[in-house]
């Protein structure tokens, strides 16, 4: 592991440097900023690697086994951020997952517990499905994932950065409703941070990469039909098609038909309140 402190400014360098398809490297900040970089190799005899069994692995859908390192044990002292911080893992594809701390820090049986699974170099993980790459360099995987309500869009892959940041709602105001906004809206909002936001934009809040921003210039449902907008979010298949879509359908576990209708109470709400 290299550490640079927190105003080493060829260490702000390093952070723009192009990121090659071979570089299995994570960056890791810690809660005083200080600015990490692990290689896989690194990683895989850390200390505190296991080998664990993920039942039913958010990226392939399946029981995995990996060789781990628990999450908390690589994040600096995770205790010492307040409740408005929260973890921000980078994916090399642009996604942004939003992880609430006291997933990660809680322990015991009663919790999920979070691992950070590396892929080796000599016996590489297979193809996520679907897709022509794996889920690695990294992965952010759970164990006991249900004691905890783990979501789908919860188990980022491909992690390239891992570092915090404030919790979306309270680092962009443009993403609060109205005061006196319906109760629906208000779990929709909560809803979408989970499951929508690690892909989305939203009212120019976010910094994810993969898809539209949802509010602007329109909001969707400014021109879907609504039972359209469902089923788009259902199975973004069934309303339309072709070989490069990025965005997967949910199952009926992952997003119940009621937490459809608050999401898109949410964005029906949203559409009345566009950022400048
Ligand atoms: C894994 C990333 C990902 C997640 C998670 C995701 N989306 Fe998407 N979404 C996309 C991408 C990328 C597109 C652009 C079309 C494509 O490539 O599939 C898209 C397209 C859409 C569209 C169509 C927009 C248009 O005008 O064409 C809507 C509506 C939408 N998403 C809503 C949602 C909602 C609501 C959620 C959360 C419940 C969500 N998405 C979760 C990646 C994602």
């Amino acid at each position: 592991m290299k550490s640079y402190g927190k105003h080493a400014l060829w260490a702000q360098f390093c952070l723009f440097l192009p990121m090659t398809a071979q570089a299995a490297e994570l960056q890791l900040t810690s809660p005083s900023g200080i600015f990490s970089v692990y290689q896989a190799d690194e990683l895989l005899s850390h200390p505190q690697a296991r080998d664990i069994v993920v039942a039913n692995d958010g990226g392939y859908g399946q029981d995995m086994t990996y060789r781990a390192v628990p999450l908390v044990s690589l994040i600096g002292d995770a205790n010492s951020v307040d409740d408005q911080t929260g973890l921000e893992v980078i994916a090399l594809d642009g996604f942004v997952a939003n992880i609430p701390v006291p997933l990660i820090i809680r322990e015991g049986d009663e919790h999920a517990q979070a691992w950070l699974a590396i892929e080796p170099e000599d016996a590489p993980w297979p193809n996520l499905p679907g897709k022509d790459v794996s889920a690695g360099p990294f992965s952010v995987v759970w164990v006991n994932a249900a004691a905890s309500h783990i979501r789908s869009e919860q188990w980022p892959y491909q992690v390239s950065k891992i570092g915090y940041a404030e919790f979306p709602p309270a680092r962009w105001p443009q993403l609060a409703l109205a005061d006196g906004a319906p109760d629906n809206a208000k779990q929709g909002q909560t809803i979408f941070i989970d499951q929508c936001f690690a892909c989305h934009r939203m009212n120019g809040a976010g910094i994810t990469e993969l898809g539209p921003n949802l509010n602007l210039p329109m909001n969707p449902v400014d021109y879907f039909k609504p039972e359209a907008l469902v089923m788009l979010i259902r199975d973004p298949a069934s309303v339309r098609h072709w070989p490069d879509m990025q965005m997967h359908g949910f199952t009926t576990d992952q997003l119940s038909d009621a937490e459809i209708r608050d999401v898109i109470a949410y964005l029906q709400a949203m559409a009345g309140r566009k950022a400048e």
